[in-house]
């Protein structure tokens, strides 16, 4: 016969194991509760944090409006690569490079090569995403933007403007760099190429340098390869370039120069766009950060001066940020 002080004993026992159980269980779910509302608070802050980066400036504009076509197609793929008569004779005659090729069947060589993708259609209300977009003005030159620039989501350079040796200034990630064969530079294995073309013979060079590696002359002499990777080649649809120099550049010069473009470019790609080595610094000079030739854009063929006043007027509605160095 058990005794009624241990059969109590281990009943009491029980309920406490019981309910040490039930207050562990209880402390987990706390625990779990508290860690979710601490994720779900950041996160939502953050968001919010982030979407007022990319709310704060928008606002009404008809200029802007009247000028910004968000159906316009921004890079080449084998499903958008037709072109209206009109705007394949104004692409075709911007060199004065004989074109021997057909048009088609370098595109499809293209794409055979490179990804054939329709990029970057991922545009809507929940998207921030930052850019900088980096000139190569002298003005660059001891503004210390290097860690800003660094900061943004994409950083979009253009031509040669180097890194090396300038990152207090001009920063050192690169995710897209605009070139052109006349104008080619390595590149590292995490950047995209963008190419702007400007004639059949640049995609042709294109498709040399990732193969045979035979073409090494345009109007000028051009590398016969280029280091980077071929699944982050891009290339800009030239009725990109058309619309950059109806609308942005209302038909002065005649094209739109690499940086032009690559700044509209990133008007439709971006949620935010910083602008980076544009125009001259405060002596008037035009040349670039990492030499002393002074590039001409104010009186070239690229209408320079209104697309400098077009940027300010991006500026003013307040549509890029623009920073304008020091110097
Ligand atoms: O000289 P490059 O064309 O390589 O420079 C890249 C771009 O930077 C230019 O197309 C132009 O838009 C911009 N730039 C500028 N002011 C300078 C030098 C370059 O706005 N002084």
């Amino acid at each position: 016969m058990t005794n009624p002080l241990t059969s109590l004993m281990t009943m009491l026992l029980k309920r406490l194991r019981y309910i040490i159980a039930l207050l562990g269980s209880m402390t987990i779910l706390l625990v779990l509760y508290i860690q979710n509302s601490a994720v779900f608070f950041f996160t939502c802050k953050r968001a919010q944090r982030a979407s007022h980066i990319c709310l704060e400036d928008r606002g009404n504009s008809s200029w802007f409006s009247e000028r910004y076509k968000p159906t316009v197609p921004l890079l080449l793929n084998s499903t958008n690569s037709e072109l209206h008569a009109n705007i394949f004779s104004w692409w075709n005659e911007l060199q004065h490079v004989p074109n021997v090729a057909n048009y088609t069947e370098v595109v499809n060589q293209l794409f055979s090569l490179f990804p054939d993708e329709e990029h970057y259609s991922d545009a809507g209300p929940d998207r921030c995403r930052t850019c900088a977009v980096v000139g190569n003005s002298g003005n660059l030159l001891g503004s210390n933007y290097g860690q800003l620039i660094d900061s943004y989501d994409f950083v979009i350079r253009i031509n040669k403007g180097p890194t090396e040796n300038y990152e207090m200034d001009v920063g050192s990630k690169t995710t897209h760099r605009i070139l052109y064969p006349e104008s080619a530079v390595d590149l590292n294995d995490n950047t995209h190429l963008v190419l702007l073309p400007f004639k059949v013979l640049d995609m042709q060079w294109l498709i040399s340098a990732f193969t045979t590696k035979k073409i090494t002359q345009t109007y000028k002499e051009v590398p016969s390869t280029i280091k980077a990777s071929k699944d982050k080649v891009m290339i800009l649809h030239p009725e990109f370039m058309r619309y950059v120099h109806d609308n942005w550049a209302e038909g002065h010069g005649r094209y739109p120069s690499t940086g032009f473009l690559a700044l509209i470019f990133a008007l439709h790609i971006c949620d935010k766009v910083n602008v980076f080595g544009f125009g001259a610094n405060s002596n008037g000079n035009w040349h670039h950060y990492f030499d002393e030739t002074l590039a001409s854009f104010e009186s070239s063929s690229h209408g320079g001066d209104f697309e400098i006043q077009t940027i300010n007027h991006l500026n003013q509605e307040n549509k890029i940020s623009m920073y304008k160095g020091l110097t």
